[in-house]
């Protein structure tokens, strides 16, 4: 038996959590957790809402109450949502627990006191209007590293960097859609620039055969662009006040607290419990496991990690086998879109079918890339699998036992060939379905689930009892006395997968007594798991068919939010503030030609080009990947922005802007001129 203390990423308690939520984060932890505890381990399995950070302050002025108001109410409804969908944290704690808040104080108060930060006065981005600083999502502005132009703060959602407000390009204050000032402010930086050699020791060389390659490969590309010192602490009236002599006004940084708060989930678990919370945290043979989504890596990964480290005394962890992401019919899930099946939504209108939507995301869950999550796939999840397979086999079995025998399990007679093989291939499952949960594929270890289901449905299509019994009554004990067997191990193997299904399961063959239970390793030693003259219960349906009518809603829900959201952004921008016309004719703004175009290396959005401007040829980097291929602008006319100052995008200078439009298909256009003109014409 060993320790284990698994973590699955603190939700932000700004919203409801959704089915990305869930596939990328909760299901793979819960069903990790569920096996290694019927394993016999000594599971701690902590999660709790982060309720702290700029995205709930921000939600808060949007709808007008305070972030306590909006961290109580999502608590409750995201804490409820994992309870319904059997998701079995030992601890489901919150980061506005006081616990939590001395726990990180504590954690912060020790590093300074070992002088593990720098404390440094620096400029820090400042919006005069809202009167404060801008810090993490309070600034959007353009990704230093890969040109999106909406890139957060403290990191940039499209090609998951993280950096200093101060790296952005052309910030915006997220409040007031002004251009911040700077102002001087001291804070508490973490020098991880200190710990790059360690890191790269322990996790590149020393975790590059067990960790997954996304997960890898982001530290990698971290570690090869060198670590700077981060602020751990924000000039913010929200989050843990930062616990050093005389100062007021700041606070932890969200991603300073939110990791702590694992550990005291643990605290809060063990305090319950009346146990030590130390072991799991501390012991080094305890293994540490954090599951979470990509876009946390860095944070686990690194700063995390080196927190840890800087403190001293904590065990590391073992492994953060981090998902990508699901999207939903073809896009990005999206909160602030609407883009999304809501968790609380979906159980309205499936009420029983928490087990349907498990399965359906892990046979989807985007362990090695993004994954798409259709409705279409999730009816025929339903249909050709759970119905078709799994539940056909367990009602036959139920059915013809009842018929046959009253529901007495009956007594074999000698065993065949076939059936000494089937009942051999049923031990097998137990060890093949632990090596793949052991190395985080959980797709692939529901799939071989669902082979044993597909054993049991052949043995019976082979064996055709129901013909069978009218000429050799004495075979077909054997044959459904084999099938049984079958069917006692889907229940116990299924329950990690499918853990509503495994108990209904359970209930069905009346094993549901610790006398009669069976464990992981039964299933594998033990050819009677289910024993003659048992009586089992009447057969229930496991699956229900779900009907075209009941997803066409689903997909009639989508389109609705999609007209909505095309409707929202035709909405016209308001005119921006008055300027003088000096202002403008410091603008030089001239025709010119695309000669040149090919696409910035490891970037979705970057083109690099070579634009005929009349004075000379510049080189531009344009954020028109999207909408335009390389060869198919080769000639075309631009309106250029000439004397912005250069800047550099992925290594390459970029010599003014091309201006552009959008269209009403969400792509870009070329503002063009409409007669022939030479390059280098001024647009006045
Ligand atoms: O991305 C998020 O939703 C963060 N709230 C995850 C925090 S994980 C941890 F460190 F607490
Ligand atoms: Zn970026």
């Amino acid at each position: 038996m060993s320790r284990y203390t698994i973590t699955a990423a603190l939700p932000y308690t700004n919203g409801p959590v959704h089915i990305g939520h869930l596939a990328g984060v909760y299901v793979p932890a819960d069903i990790y957790a569920r096996y290694l505890r019927l394993k016999g381990n000594d599971v701690a399995f902590v999660c709790g809402s982060d309720e702290h950070g700029v995205p709930i302050t921000l939600k808060a002025k949007k709808e007008g109450v305070t972030p306590q108001q909006v961290v109580d109410k999502y608590h409750e409804i995201i804490k409820s949502s994992f309870s319904e969908f059997g998701i079995t944290f030992d601890n489901y704690s919150r980061t506005s627990a006081k616990i939590h808040h001395d726990t990180a104080s504590e954690f912060f108060k020790e590093l300074n006191e070992k002088n593990e930060f720098i404390e440094e006065v620096s400029e820090q981005l400042y919006d005069e209007e809202a009167n404060q600083f801008l810090a993490d999502r309070f600034v959007v502005g353009t990704c230093p590293k890969c040109g999106f132009e909406e890139s957060y703060g403290d990191q940039c959602e499209n090609c998951g960097t993280s950096h200093n407000a101060t790296d952005l390009i052309n910030p915006k204050s997220a409040i007031t859609g002004n251009v911040p000032t700077t102002k001087e402010t001291k804070h508490w930086f973490l020098p991880l620039d200190k710990y790059e050699t360690w890191l790269r020791e322990w996790i590149v060389e020393g975790h590059k055969h067990d960790w997954k390659t996304n997960v890898l490969g982001q530290v990698k590309s971290w570690l090869d662009d060198g670590l700077r010192p981060r602020a751990v602490t924000r000039d913010l009236d929200w989050g843990i006040p930062v616990p050093a002599e005389g100062v007021e006004g700041k606070v932890l940084y969200v991603w300073f607290d939110a990791p702590i708060g694992y550990i005291s989930s643990t605290k809060e678990w063990a305090a319950e419990k009346g146990k030590d919370w130390e072991p799991y945290w501390k012991d080094k043979d305890t293994k540490l496991i954090h599951f979470i989504g990509k876009d946390n890596i860095v944070f686990h990964c690194i700063i995390f990690p080196a927190m840890l480290k800087a403190e001293g005394s904590y065990i590391l962890p073992e492994n953060v086998p981090a998902n990508e992401f699901l999207n939903l019919e073809g896009n990005k899930i999206s909160t602030s879109r609407n883009w999304a099946v809501w968790l609380h939504e979906y159980l309205e209108d499936f009420p029983d079918k928490q087990d349907v939507l498990r399965y359906a995301l892990t046979a989807n869950a985007p362990e090695t890339k993004d994954n798409d999550f259709t409705w279409k796939d999730f009816q025929t999840r339903n249909n050709s699998e759970l119905v078709a397979i799994f539940g056909n086999f367990i009602n036959r079995v139920v059915v013809l036992t009842n018929k046959y025998y009253d529901g007495i399990v009956p007594v074999p007679n000698e065993y065949s060939d076939v059936d000494l093989e089937t009942l051999e291939k049923v031990k097998q499952f137990p060890s093949s379905i632990s090596n793949s949960v052991e190395r985080y594929r959980f797709r692939e270890a529901m799939m071989e689930l669902m082979n044993l289901a597909r054993l049991g449905n052949k043995y019976l299509a082979d064996e055709e009892p129901w013909k069978v019994i009218k000429a050799d009554e004495e075979r077909v004990k054997t044959v459904m006395y084999v099938a049984l067997q079958i069917a006692t191990a889907l229940s116990v193997l299924s329950e990690p997968f499918l853990p509503f299904t495994s108990n209904k399961l359970k209930e069905i063959l009346n094993v549901h007594s610790s006398a009669v239970e069976n464990s992981w390793k039964d299933v594998s030693d033990k050819t009677d798991l289910l024993l003659s003259n048992h009586q089992i219960g009447k057969a229930e349906l496991l699956f229900a068919k779900i009907e075209d009518k009941d997803i066409q809603i689903q997909l009639d829900r989508l389109e609705a939010t999609k007209v909505a959201n095309e409707q929202e952004k035709k909405t016209v921008e308001p005119q921006k503030e008055t300027i003088e016309f000096d202002d403008f004719t410091k603008l030089d703004i001239r025709i010119g030609t695309i000669l040149e175009a090919e696409k910035v290396p490891k970037t979705k959005k970057l083109l690099k080009l070579k634009v005929d401007v009349g004075i000379d040829t510049r080189t531009i980097v344009s954020g028109i990947a999207e909408s335009f291929k390389p060869e198919e602008i080769i000639g075309q006319r631009v309106s250029v922005l000439l004397n912005l100052a250069p800047r550099t995008l992925r290594g390459v200078e970029s010599q003014g802007m091309i201006l552009m439009t959008d269209t009403t298909d969400g792509k870009l256009a070329f503002i063009e001129p409409e007669k022939d003109v030479e390059n280098g014409e001024s647009v006045s």
